[in-house]
């Protein structure tokens, strides 16, 4: 009797840790919606991931210095730690190395359904949104510039 209680035991934490990973599993690697086609084309400008100015004003952009209504930082943090719930980790290269430039600028543009990130394509410019995905690309870099090559179609 012991042995069989013993045996289901085993089986349970089996099958526990199998859900779990696979749950862990589904969220690392559940595949990024693709990029509309308006958007598949939208790249970085030469240079622009690491260009001193944009990346400055990119950050003026990011806290709300330019327009008190794009204030990034009031939900992704002054440095990229998320201080609303469920936005995204941008420390985490595994967050920022996963985004296509085009990716990226889409969802800044339109925002995510049903969740608390708006599109900013009504209060931005195009130009000010490669500045502000810039700056927001250092946090996984310990505040440094890099160019992205990180990302890997
Ligand atoms: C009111 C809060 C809020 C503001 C302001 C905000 N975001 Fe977000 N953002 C979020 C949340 C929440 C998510 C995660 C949405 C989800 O569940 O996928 C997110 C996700 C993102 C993502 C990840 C996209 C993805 O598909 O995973 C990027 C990039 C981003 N935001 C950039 C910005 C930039 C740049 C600004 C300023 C121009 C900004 N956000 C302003 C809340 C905000």
């Amino acid at each position: 009797m012991a042995g069989r209680n013993f045996g289901m035991a085993v089986m349970m934490m089996g099958s526990a840790l199998i859900l779990s990973g696979g749950m862990a599993f589904a969220e690392d690697e559940a595949p990024l919606p693709p990029v509309p086609a308006e958007y598949a084309d939208k790249h970085m400008p030469a240079g622009g991931w690491t260009d001193p100015k944009a990346i400055e004003e990119g950050e003026q952009i990011y806290k709300g210095d330019v327009n008190p209504n794009v204030n990034c930082g009031s939900c992704h943090g002054k440095d990229g730690t998320p201080v609303k719930k469920g936005a995204r980790d941008m420390r985490d290269p595994k967050n920022i190395c996963r985004w296509s430039d085009s990716f990226w600028f889409w969802r800044i543009s339109e925002g995510i359904a049903k969740t608390k990130m708006k599109g900013f394509k009504n209060s931005l410019t195009e130009e000010q949104i490669w500045h502000v995905m810039a700056f927001e690309n250092m946090f996984s870099n310990g505040g440094k510039p890099h160019d992205h090559s990180c990302y890997k179609p």
